[in-house]
This record gives structure tokens, sequence and C-alpha cells, in this order.
């Protein structure tokens, strides 16, 4: 199975602009299965008003972003996950879509809300999916999801086996730093598939990651140049949870001393 990630920079409020993009990327993409996508391709990210969010947003059902994205996984044949601005309803979500050669399968909505991001969307209510989508199970997280350890734990319980990252990483390098650790702690292949460029005051910092189950890192990309890379991986790897053979990494928990993880608990120091 090839699984990658594509790094480029999508335009805040161009989302034409930002599909001619993808096009011209995906042009080298011939036989890969499954492809990442960065957080917000629809719509950019660092929105200057309510109203620039919103305009930049689409629904799912009808979306012309979604109806490209569509077009293009049924003529590569292939998966691709993307963020995507997502409108339902009177509400915004940053989410993570999957689309497959038959069309749009499902949506993950991002949980864990990174600072301003507050003023535009509401949090995920859509839990924690994940899809069989046949060569793979495959779950999605969004970007600041990934200093919470919890969600990347519950994905590989529901049985993922790669996850899919899009992001828009801006902090220096901790996330590139831990994607690695949550593929081994879960035995799972992580794909971060972060963006690159500047929007006003932020810059993004690129190095994309593909990381395997042992926690290698796979490929890794530059910190600020546009890359499609797309490694070949052995899925049976991500199946076999044994760390050594006496010991399995979910099996072997103690969820019974976990209570508190599961609390909203206020710690103070
Ligand atoms: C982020 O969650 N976009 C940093």
């Amino acid at each position: 199975m090839k699984i990658g990630f594509m790094q480029f920079s999508p335009l805040l409020g161009d989302a034409l602009g930002t599909m001619k993009a993808i096009e011209r990327l995906l042009s080298g993409c011939a036989g890969v299965d499954l492809l990442v996508l960065p957080e917000l391709c629809n719509s950019g990210y660092n929105f200057t008003s309510y109203e620039q969010a919103w305009d930049t947003s689409e629904a799912i059902e009808g979306g012309p972003f979604i109806a490209f994205l569509e077009s293009k996984c049924s003529s590569h044949n292939m998966h691709i996950v993307s963020g995507l601005n997502e409108r339902d309803g009177d509400v915004l979500y940053n989410s993570a879509v999957l689309i497959g050669p038959n069309g749009y399968i499902g949506t993950y909505r991002k949980l864990h809300l990174f600072l301003n991001e507050r003023d535009f969307f509401q949090p995920g209510n859509a839990g924690l999916p994940v899809f069989d989508i046949g060569s793979c199970t495959l779950g999605m997280l969004v970007c600041f999801d990934w200093i919470f350890p919890e969600v990347w734990r519950i994905l590989a319980l529901k049985g993922a086996e790669i996850i899919c990252h899009p992001s828009n990483l801006v902090l220096p390098g901790f996330a590139q730093r831990a994607i690695p650790i949550h593929a081994l702690f879960n035995r799972v292949y992580v794909v971060t598939a972060n963006r690159i460029g500047t929007e006003e005051e932020l810059t993004f910092t690129g190095v994309s990651i593909i990381a395997d189950p042992r926690g290698d890192i796979l490929a890794q990309a530059s910190r600020a140049k546009e890359e499609v890379v797309v490694r070949e991986i052995h899925i049976a790897l991500a199946r076999d949870k044994m760390m050594t053979p006496r010991n399995h990494v979910l099996n072997d928990r103690r969820p019974q001393e976990y209570a508190l993880l599961t609390e909203n608990a206020i710690v103070k120091r």
C-alpha cells in the first residue's frame, strides 16, 4: 500500500487557486492509495473575521471543494483525507474529510481547537470515527489534537491502523517530535500533512511526516517547500501490537487505574 502527504500552501479565501495547486501536485501521484492534505484546505487558516470564515466554508453536501476531491479520487483511483472548513447549518467545524474513488466517505470534526479557532469553530461533535477502506482501517485527527494522547489511543483501540493528520502547525517543531511517539505508543502509521507559507503573523512550519508503528520516520519534508512524498507501507506491521512476545500495547493496559482520564479534572499543578 502506498501512502503519502501533500505539503503545500492552501490560499486564504481562494479555493479555486488551491484546487489548481492540488491538481498540479496530483500529477505525480499515480499509484498512490491514500494521500493526506493539510488542515482547512478549502479556506486557508488565519481568518480576520467571522464573515471571512463563514464565506470560505462549505457544506459536505454539494460543496465545490468536496466535489473537486471526489472527481480527483475517482480519476486517480485513490483515497484522500483533507482538512475542510465545514459548514453545517449555521455552525462551522474545522473538519477532516475522507473521500474515496466512489465519493465522500466520512468526516471527523476537530475536538481540540487552537487559539483563535475558538472564535470561528465549534468543537467537534462527531466523535472519533474509524473507516475501513479495504486496504486498511483509518482514523483522522486535526493539527492541535496532536497534544492529546487520549485521542490517538482511542483511534488505535477502535482499530485504526493509519491515523491521518491534516495540519496547519505553527509552534516550533513540537508536533513533529510527538508524531513518531504517538505512532510507536499505538503501533500505527501516522501521516501528518502540514502546510507551508505565511498568513499575516503566522508562519506554518512544514516538515510533514510519515511515521511507522516502530516510531521510525519513513519520510520527512522540508521546512518550506511544496512536496508530495509517498512511501510503500506494510499494514501488517500496524496490526501487530506486540512489543515483546508477552506484551500487547493495547491489551496490557490497566484501565481500572485510568478513571481520571475521563473526568473533567482541573489540574492545579
Ligand atoms: C493548529 O491546530 N492549527 C495549530
